[in-house]
């Protein structure tokens, strides 16, 4: 198997790479908006609690399924008994289709990035590179499907030379351990954010919950977000399992991947939402939130121009990391379940693939402007449809594979650590919340969703 046993030196390298996978747009341009759209502290507080408990779990559990098999969903699945074989591959190929069309839709909004890092550059050719700036508008941008195709097929192109390359063999530990940087970049202007006057109202918004803001489409939301930030349902973790060392412990990895993954979303909405109260009365709460708000506020700041640039940059890099662990875990499965064909055969074949299936968001705001599905538009269906049922219906099957492909004995031996008093009784904790409580969530989610859509129809 070409590159399956990708060297993680050390267990930092390894974390850079979840994590690098884990943080992306997910969590700076996602999560704000869908934190607004569900009426801030309630929402974010249920969130925060489903990351911890049934977001950790499954992670535990893909982590498992990763190390103990050393294959990736679609190969592991047929080693399952035969009853529940055709079952298992079924959902297994689904959730293969998930990640391919996520990955087209996740490189059309990271050529919005790569939109707004071209202006940044471009703006320093100018005399006044804020008045230049202050002309870029996100609808421009959202009406030009042609722009939008072109910077996806750039960043996608992008994405499967580094993948055609080979996975872990460094691009992808060079960028993932330039991200801390980012995190220094965030963190200075989360300090500029919340200077602003805003701050007062924000911290309100999101730290006294309202549960009356809460409707019949917040937990499908709140499901659908954890398992989208933490790469979950996808099978990019299983992919990853394979790689790690032996003696690592898994459930302490999972924690430490939760933890800092939603510990940056929280950061997230704590940059974007003082620019956004004080830039408008009328907050937005669709996919241009980010967009709105950002390039303005930095184009408005002393050096802007400079940091807007380093900061499109970073959040490209993280778009971009995030893009090789969606494509790597196609190209991974694709190869151990069909061992003849070659790597590069398989990642050119599905770069292609993909590539035509980014038409569809790309082209939402234009040419497919008047089509809707199930009430939605292109890019809105993308979106909510793909994150908020598939994802989750996705993640359930792998939950399946996961009791049927490793027996209660290797579990505990798996979690328990004899050095951790608490991993013996976290275990049997985690296995409750696995088998009980993520089917229930989940189906109540997707049953609250369509109860949420046919009210609203
Ligand atoms: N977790 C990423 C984010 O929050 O942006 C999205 C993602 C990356 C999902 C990689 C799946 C994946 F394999």
């Amino acid at each position: 198997m070409p590159n399956r046993k990708s060297s993680f030196k050390n267990r930092f390298s390894f974390y850079l790479l979840a994590i690098g996978s884990a943080c992306g747009l997910g969590n700076l341009w996602r999560f704000p908006y869908i934190v607004g759209e569900n009426g801030g502290g309630a929402f974010l507080l249920l969130y925060v609690f489903l990351a911890l408990t049934i977001g950790l779990s499954l992670m535990i559990s893909e982590l498992m399924i990763g190390r103990y098999t050393g294959l990736s969903i679609l190969a592991a699945s047929r080693n399952v008994t035969a009853k529940y074989k055709k079952t298992i591959v079924g959902l297994s190929w689904f959730s293969l289709t998930i990640t391919a069309m996520t990955l087209s839709y996740y490189s059309v909004i990271s050529g919005w990035v790569l939109h707004y890092l071209t202006q940044f550059v471009t703006s320093l050719f100018y005399d006044e590179p804020v008045k230049y700036l202050s002309n870029t508008s996100v609808n421009v941008l959202l009406q030009s499907g042609w722009l939008q195709f072109l910077l996806a097929s750039v960043h996608l192109l992008i994405t499967s030379i580094i993948v055609l390359k080979g996975f872990g063999e460094g691009m992808e530990k060079k960028i993932s351990s330039l991200l801390p940087l980012f995190g220094i970049l965030v963190i200075i202007l989360l300090i500029g954010s919340l200077s602003l006057d805003s701050t007062k109202d924000v911290l309100r918004f999101l730290f006294y919950p309202d549960f009356s803001k809460l409707n019949w489409s917040s937990l499908g939301h709140a499901i659908g977000h954890v398992l989208f930030t933490l790469s979950l349902g996808f099978g990019t973790i299983v992919t990853f399992g394979g790689y790690l060392d032996k003696d690592e412990h898994l459930p302490t990895i999972g924690l430490r991947v939760t933890l800092v993954d939603t510990a940056i979303s929280i950061i997230a909405v704590l940059l974007v939402f003082p620019i956004a109260f004080s830039s408008s009365k009328q907050l937005a709460t669709d996919p241009s939130l980010l967009f709105d708000v950002m390039p303005m506020f930095l184009s408005s700041i002393k050096g802007g121009v400079l940091f807007g640039l380093i900061f499109f940059l970073f959040l490209w890099l993280a778009a971009l990391n995030a893009s090789i662990g969606l494509f790597e875990t196609i190209t991974a499965n694709i190869t151990e379940k069909n061992q003849s064909m070659s790597r590069s055969v398989a990642t050119s074949l599905s770069g292609i693939l993909i590539m035509l299936m980014t038409v569809f968001p790309a082209f939402s705001g234009s040419i497919f402007k008047n089509v809707s599905i199930m009430g939605r538009s292109m890019i809105e269906f993308f979106d909510a449809t793909l994150i908020n049922v598939f994802l989750p219906i996705a993640a359930l099957g792998i939950v399946m594979l996961f009791f049927l492909s490793i027996n209660k004995q290797t579990r505990k031996k798996l979690f328990i650590n004899d050095s951790m008093p608490t991993s013996i009784a976290m275990y049997s904790h985690w296995e409750f919340v696995l088998k009980w409580v993520v089917p229930v969530v989940v189906i109540l989610a997707l049953v609250t969703l369509m109860i949420g859509a046919f009210l609203r129809s």
